[in-house]
C-alpha cells in the first residue's frame, strides 16, 4: 500500500497578489472584483471587462508574493509532506501568445519550489487554476479559439523544462467540469450574443481535453518520473428519493456534470451517451480524427479531484429548497447539515466519492480539495476552529476507509493552508485556512499570520501517520 501524501491546497489568484510584478501580465482572474459584484459579472464578463471596479481581490491575495519564506516555513512546521498550488501563467507569459517565457515570473517559481523541496515538501502543481492570460481573452476569446492549444503547450513544455527535476506531481486545468458552464471563469471565453451555451460548454471542454493530451505527452517526454493527473470537481449526485425518475435524473446529472468530462481526460474517448446528448442539445462540436487519436493515446495518469459536499437531485417536478455548491448546485438533502454559505457537510459522501472513482476508473486518485469555510475572529493570536477540526477528522476518518476499501488513494490536500481569497464570492471573510491571515474584504489588515487550532491538529494527525508507517 502507498504512503499518502498529507498536504494543503491553494491557487495563485487566491494568494499571490503581486499582480504586476515582474513582468506579469493580468489575468482572467485579475478581472474579477470583489464580493458586491462578482456573482454578477463571473456570467456577464463583458460587462465586466468593460467596467472598472474600487477593488480587486487578487491584486493583493494574501500576499504570499512577499511572504512565501513565512508561509512555507508555517508549512514546514505543520508537517505537510507535499504542498498544492498552481503557477500564474500570465507571469511565464504575460500575455499568453509570446514565443519567449519572462525570466523574472520563472524565477518566483524557482524560489517557491526551492523553498518546499528545503523542507520534504513535494510541490503538486496546477497548470491553469481559473487562471489565462486577459490578452487571449481579446485576443482570441479565450479556449473557444483553439490556438489556445498551441499556447498552452508551448507554457507547458517551457515549465516542464525547467522545473522537471523539481516537481514530480503535475495537474492540467482546475475542475475542468466546471467549464460546461463557467464559459468565462474556467474557459476565459465571453459568449456571443444568442450563442447556444451548450454547444459552447462542449466546446471549451473539448479544446482543454485536446490541450491536456498534449500536455500529459509533453510532460511524459520531458519529465519521464513524474505524474500528470486531470483535476475535476466531483460531489457525488445522491437521487432525492427511491423514485425511479429520481435515480434516473440524479444519474443523468452526475454523467453530464462530471463523468463526461472524466471519460475525455481519463478514458481518452466520448462517452457512449454523448451521441443523443448532443442530438438533444442540438449540439456540433468541431472534432478531428487526429484529436480524436490524442485523446486516447495520452490520458491523465491520475485523477484528482475536489472534494466540498455532495448533492441530491431528481424530477424537475419537485418543490424542495435548493442547495448551494461551488459550482453546481441541488436539492437540500434532509440527513446533512451545511455550512454558512449552504454547502452540504457529507464525510460519508468522500468514502462513497472515491469508491465510485476507483470502480468507474481504475486509476490511482488524489484528494486535491477539501474543507471549510467560515466566518472566524482572532481571539487572543488563535481562532479555536473546533467545527474545522470536527470535518478535517471526519472526512480524513472516511477517506482512510476508503483506502482499507481497497482505492488507490495517492494523498490529501485541506484546502487551505493559510486563509485567502474565496474563489466564488472574492471574499476573505469566508475563511478556509489552518493559519488565520488579518486581512478583511477591502484589502485592510496587518497580513499577518496566526495558527488557529486547527493547525495544530493537523500537524499531530499528520505526524502520528508518518510514524505510524515508519
Ligand atoms: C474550488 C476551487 O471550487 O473550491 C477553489 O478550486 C476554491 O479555487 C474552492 O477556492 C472553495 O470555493 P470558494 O468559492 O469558497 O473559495
Amino acid at each position: 500500500m502507498r504512503r499518502l501524501l498529507w498536504g494543503v491546497a491553494s491557487a495563485a489568484n487566491q494568494i499571490e497578489g503581486a499582480y504586476d510584478a515582474d513582468g506579469k501580465g493580468l489575468s482572467t482572474a485579475d478581472a474579477l472584483p470583489g464580493a458586491k459584484d462578482r456573482q454578477k459579472y463571473i456570467f456577464n464578463p463583458q460587462e465586466m471587462i468593460d467596467t472598472t471596479f474600487d477593488y480587486y481581490p487578487s491584486y493583493k491575495g494574501v500576499d504570499f508574493y512577499h511572504r512565501y519564506k513565512e508561509d512555507i516555513a508555517l508549512y514546514a512546521e505543520l508537517g505537510i509532506t507535499c504542498y498544492r498550488m498552481s503557477i500564474a501563467w500570465s507571469r511565464i507569459f504575460p500575455n499568453g501568445d509570446e514565443l519567449t517565457p519572462n525570466e523574472d515570473g520563472l524565477r518566483f517559481y524557482d524560489k517557491i519550489f526551492d523553498e518546499c523541496l528545503k523542507f520534504g515538501i513535494e510541490p503538486v502543481v496546477t497548470l491553469s487554476h481559473f487562471e489565462v492570460p486577459l490578452h487571449l481573452v481579446k485576443q482570441y476569446n479565450g479556449w473557444a479559439d483553439k490556438r489556445l492549444i498551441t499556447f498552452f503547450e508551448r507554457y507547458c513544455r517551457v515549465v516542464f523544462e525547467r522545473y522537471c527535476d523539481k516537481v514530480k506531481y503535475w495537474l492540467t486545468f482546475n475542475e475542468v467540469n466546471s467549464v460546461t458552464k463557467l464559459h468565462y471563469h474556467s474557459g476565459a471565453t465571453i459568449p456571443e450574443q444568442n450563442a447556444n451555451l451548450e454547444e459552447l460548454g462542449y466546446q471549451l471542454l473539448h479544446n482543454q481535453a485536446v490541450a491536456a493530451s498534449k500536455a500529459n505527452k509533453l510532460c511524459h517526454e520531458i519529465c519521464p518520473k513524474a505524474m500528470i493527473g486531470c483535476m475535476v470537481q466531483y460531489s457525488p449526485v445522491y437521487p432525492y428519493s427511491s423514485h425511479p425518475e429520481d435515480v434516473l435524473e440524479a444519474n443523468n446529472f452526475e454523467r453530464d456534470r462530471e463523468l463526461f468530462a472524466l471519460d475525455l481526460f481519463v478514458k481518452g474517448k466520448y462517452p457512449f451517451y454523448s451521441q443523443r446528448l448532443f442530438k438533444e442539445k442540438n449540439i456540433q462540436l468541431e472534432i478531428t480524427e487526429e484529436e480524436l487519436a490524442l485523446l486516447e493515446e495520452s490520458p491523465a495518469d491520475f485523477i484528482s479531484f475536489s472534494y466540498y459536499m455532495s448533492l441530491s437531485y431528481g424530477r424537475k417536478e419537485i418543490v424542495a429548497e435548493q442547495t448551494n455548491g461551488n459550482i453546481f448546485s441541488g436539492l437540500k438533502n434532509p440527513h446533512l447539515q451545511s455550512t454558512e454559505w449552504g454547502w452540504q457537510i457529507d464525510p460519508v459522501g468522500l468514502r462513497y466519492a472515491l469508491n465510485r472513482l476507483y470502480e468507474l476508473y481504475q486509476v490511482p486518485l488524489f484528494v486535491v480539495e477539501n474543507g471549510i469555510g467560515v466566518t472566524e475572529e482572532l481571539l487572543n493570536g488563535t481562532v479555536e476552529d473546533d467545527y474545522r477540526i470536527a470535518y478535517l477528522s471526519q472526512h480524513i476518518e472516511q477517506l482512510i476507509e476508503a483506502v482499507s476499501d481497497g482505492v488507490d488513494v495517492m494523498g490529501y490536500c485541506m484546502w487551505a493552508g493559510t486563509d485567502l481569497i474565496s474563489n466564488s464570492t472574492g471574499e476573505m471573510k469566508k475563511r478556509y485556512g489552518l493559519i488565520y491571515v488579518d486581512a478583511d474584504d477591502n484589502g485592510g489588515g496587518t497580513y499577518n499570520r496566526f495558527r488557529k487550532q486547527s493547525f495544530y491538529w493537523y500537524q499531530s494527525f499528520i505526524n502520528d501517520y508518518l510514524e505510524r508507517k515508519k
